[in-house]
């Protein structure tokens, strides 16, 4: 029972992450369950979060050009797809010149689902539940001759890796590639604090509800006691690290069992646990980042109203 509770890779996690010298943390990617992946749907209708509609606009406005970069053949597979509402411009520009292949791959079933409904009008949709790489292997896997892969990863989630991790990531995605093969890439540009603070701590409390959710699934499936109403979701902007970084603080003195991680964890006031970190980019960087990892900038077109740039890398 003890050894089967430990094999348990989120109960593992939870354990480091809260047993951590310091900084308690918890790994962001468990923020998407259903639940968590509805809130974050939700959090982009919120007029304070312009990152999405910032990302949609310059897809739609550049689709063309994108389809103009590209060589004839082209399969798209999408990281961290969701529904895919943002894709749908350019799966509806490629289907003016080819039959569309579109492999959305995405953790949350119920948002897979939608995105099958929603695009399959469009051409042959094959979702995959599954973490960005072991899809995109997948995908890989099954490519014919002559095809060139295009894959999306869109909404600055790259921005939720430490910068490290974000080079060795793109380096993950390039090893699945050939050259030629292209890697669109979305991403949050640095601008006020006030607009940044805005969007991540919304004064209706959906991102709020967003980062609670995490503590919410830990009860659900870890067997654990959080009372969500003792913690509350605050926001730091790091600026020499260009980065929002969300936290849940303890209201009170209080200690929590999790019990699939065979785990008691205390609390004092005002600690806090860190849950995710947005980091935000300057052109540049994006450049020097998909350098490190193999890849050459094949254009970069930018939304002005709300700084937000998306990249065509090429592996090279
Ligand atoms: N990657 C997006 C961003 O950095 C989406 C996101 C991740 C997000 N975590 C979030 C949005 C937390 C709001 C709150 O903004």
């Amino acid at each position: 029972m003890y050894a089967r509770a430990l094999e348990n890779e989120f109960a593992r996690e939870v354990r480091a992450g809260l047993t951590r010298p310091g900084q308690k943390t918890l790994p962001c990617h468990y923020l998407y369950d259903d639940v968590g992946s509805a809130l974050f749907e939700a959090i982009t209708y919120l007029p304070e979060y312009g990152l999405t509609r910032a990302d949609a606009r310059v897809i739609q406005a550049h689709a063309g050009d994108l389809l103009e970069c590209l060589p004839p053949n082209i399969v798209t597979a999408e990281l961290g797809s969701g529904t895919g509402t943002k894709t749908r411009a350019i799966l509806e520009r490629l289907q003016q010149r080819q039959t569309v292949t579109y492999f959305p791959i995405d953790v949350s079933e119920v948002a897979l689902e939608k995105c099958a409904q929603d695009l399959g009008p469009l051409g042959s949709v094959f979702p995959i539940a599954a973490s960005y790489l072991d899809g995109l292997r997948e995908v890989a896997a099954g490519r014919a001759d002559g095809q060139t892969l295009l894959v999306l990863f869109l909404g600055s989630t790259i921005g939720n890796f430490e910068p490290e991790a974000a080079t060795d990531f793109l380096y993950g995605i390039r090893s699945c590639l050939q050259p030629g093969d292209a890697l669109l890439l979305g991403t949050d540009l640095v601008k006020s604090v006030e607009l940044l603070r805005a969007a991540y701590d919304d004064p209706t409390g959906v991102t709020a509800a967003f980062n609670l959710n995490l503590l919410a699934r830990i009860n659900r499936e870890l067997d654990a006691d959080f009372d969500l109403r003792q913690f509350e979701h605050v926001i730091r902007y790091d600026a020499p690290l260009q980065r929002i970084e969300m936290h849940l603080r303890s209201r009170v003195y209080q200690s929590v069992c999790i019990r699939a991680a065979e785990l008691n964890v205390d609390f004092v006031p005002n600690e806090t646990i860190f849950t995710e970190a947005c980091h935000k980019f300057r052109p540049e960087q994006i450049c020097a980042m998909a350098r490190t990892a193999g890849f050459r900038m094949e254009a970069q077109w930018t939304d002005l109203e709300w700084p937000f740039a998306e990249s065509l890398l090429v592996v090279v």
